[in-house]
Parts: C-alpha cells; structure tokens; sequence
C-alpha cells in the first residue's frame, strides 16, 4: 500500500481569458468547486492508476471537508489517517487561461495543522513507500521522511511548492521530483543532486517532457504525449501520482516515468485537477502512444 502525507483542499476554480496582472481584475466564466491539494490530487492519481491507497493529512469541521474528500472515498482511497481539526479546510483560489495555464494561492487552514504523528511506526514498514509534497508544515515532512529512511521505508518528495529544505534530507530520500521552477532553486547541477539521493532526481518541464538524472550518473529522457492542453491544473500531480503508484507496483523507473508521463498528458485534457485524472486502462492506451 502507498502512503500519501500531504495536504487536502477544496479549489475554487475561475476560468479566464488571460490571467491577471498583480493590481488587475480580470473577468470570467462560471466557478467551480473542485477537490483537490496537491497530497489529495497524488494520492487519487496513483488510486486510479491501480494503487492501494492511504492517505495522511487533515481537513476542518466545515461544510468543505466532505467535497475536498469525496473524489479519494468515491475512488476507495483509504481515509483513516485523516484526522478532522478546528482550522478551516485549505482552499485554494485558482485561476485557468485559454491556454490552460493556471495560477494558484492556497489558503493553508487544517494543512498547517498535520503533524507526523498521525502515520503509526507500522505504516512505515520496509518496502513501503510514503509520499510527500510541501503543502504541509516542512518540518512534519522531514521529520516523517527521516522516521521512514530510519524504518526502512522508501519516500518520494515533490518539492511543490517549492519550500526550501536542509540538504541533509536528501540522504533519505529515494526520489525527489520538481518542476524546472523548483529544480532552479536547489541550484544550477541536477546530476550532484541525483548523487545525494538514494535512486533518482526527476525535473519536469512540461510540453518538453521529463528527465531523470539517476544516482549512478545516468539519464533517462521521458517524452510526452502530443495534446491540446485546457487546463494543466493537477498535471504535476498526477505525473508524481502515477509515478509512485507505478514504483509501488514493482515497476521499473523508466516504464513508471513513462506511465506518469502519459497520465499527466491526459490530466491536461480536461477541466480540474481530481476531475481529469485518467485511469489505469486509459493511461496504460496512452502510454502506447507516447513517442520512444
Ligand atoms: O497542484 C494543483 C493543486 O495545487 C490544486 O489542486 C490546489 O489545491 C493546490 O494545492
């Protein structure tokens, strides 16, 4: 079973012809209410993939609650590990261009409020692998991501969004995965970091497709699927979503950057983060189509 800590949010979602300028009110269509956060969004992506699921994290004791999670129950991702807090369920405000790019501001609320705590010393058995994002307090992932090197478990972080971190982490870590924003931050030399890691440093650039910079030196070049992109909101997340379900099959990383390549394709596709995540028969159709 895959464990997913990280953060679950309600995403109140307007589209717009071009995203705002700061100071500027842009008109739009109708909102929606969507679920999503980027730990929910990972954990429902690798679900759909084909994954058994549990998810750590927190919500309020608000209307919100019951939305943000509906999509993870629908889907059978188990929910025991979510713990309900007097702090308002996180929300985030999201705006969607015509060309599908996006811009986010997250009100934190009942993420602030997860510890570590809630994940039990068994769910940290050998073999299993927790994973993680920065959506909650930085210390509680750290100090998580530690307790499960310590136990024997295997831990992926997507440094989204990009928080900055002690280096020391990285000796405990199997995978860590970024965007190009985020790899920027940790410096100019992506292969250094791989060799800090314990496999692999994922960067995704979007439309130009990944590349995994391994631990022994190697590179491995993913490519991505040929679409039209609506809304790119949840993308990233299913790319790391699918990529631990994957991982957590027994996969190999090439065939599971491949799978979370073809996925993240797809979730570009249609409107929403949760909403557009493909599953396992149409990821696996995709993957077929991916350029070698
Ligand atoms: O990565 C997309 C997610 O970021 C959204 O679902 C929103 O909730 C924010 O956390």
């Amino acid at each position: 079973m895959l464990l997913v800590f990280g953060s679950i949010n309600i995403d109140l979602l307007v589209p717009v012809p071009g995203l705002p300028r700061p100071g500027e009110t842009v008109l739009g269509g109708d909102y929606r209410l969507l679920p999503g956060g980027k730990g929910a969004n990972q954990a429902l992506a690798a679900c759909r993939a084909g994954a058994s699921v549990m998810m750590a994290g927190a919500v309020g004791k608000d209307a919100f609650a019951a939305a943000a999670l509906c999509m993870l129950r629908r889907d059978g991702v188990d929910l025991a590990l979510v713990r309900q807090v007097h702090r308002p369920t996180g929300c985030a405000a999201i705006m969607v261009d015509e060309s599908g790019e996006n811009l986010i501001a997250v009100a934190s609320g009942a993420n602030a409020a997860v510890t570590s705590e809630i994940v039990p010393d068994d769910m940290l058995a050998p073999q299993r692998i927790v994973l993680c994002q920065m959506e909650v307090p930085a210390a509680e992932t750290a100090g998580l991501i530690r307790r499960a090197a310590r136990r024997g478990a295997r831990s992926i972080l997507n440094l989204a969004p990009a928080v900055p971190i002690e280096p020391r982490l990285f000796d405990d870590l199997d995978l860590l995965v970024t965007n190009e924003v985020e790899a920027a931050m940790l410096g100019d030399d992506p292969a250094a970091i791989a060799r800090r890691l314990r496999q692999a440093f994922v960067v995704t650039r979007g439309a130009a497709g990944s590349t995994a910079f391994l631990r022994d030196g190697r590179r491995l070049e993913i490519p991505v699927l040929a679409i039209d992109a609506v809304d790119t909101t949840g993308a990233g997340d299913t790319f790391v979503g699918v990529l631990a379900a994957g991982l957590d099959q027994d996969m190999a990383l090439e065939p599971a950057l491949r799978r979370a390549s073809a996925a993240a394709g797809l979730a570009c596709i249609a409107h929403g983060a949760q909403t557009a995540m493909p599953d396992a028969i149409a990821i696996d159709a995709a993957v077929a189509r991916l350029p070698q």
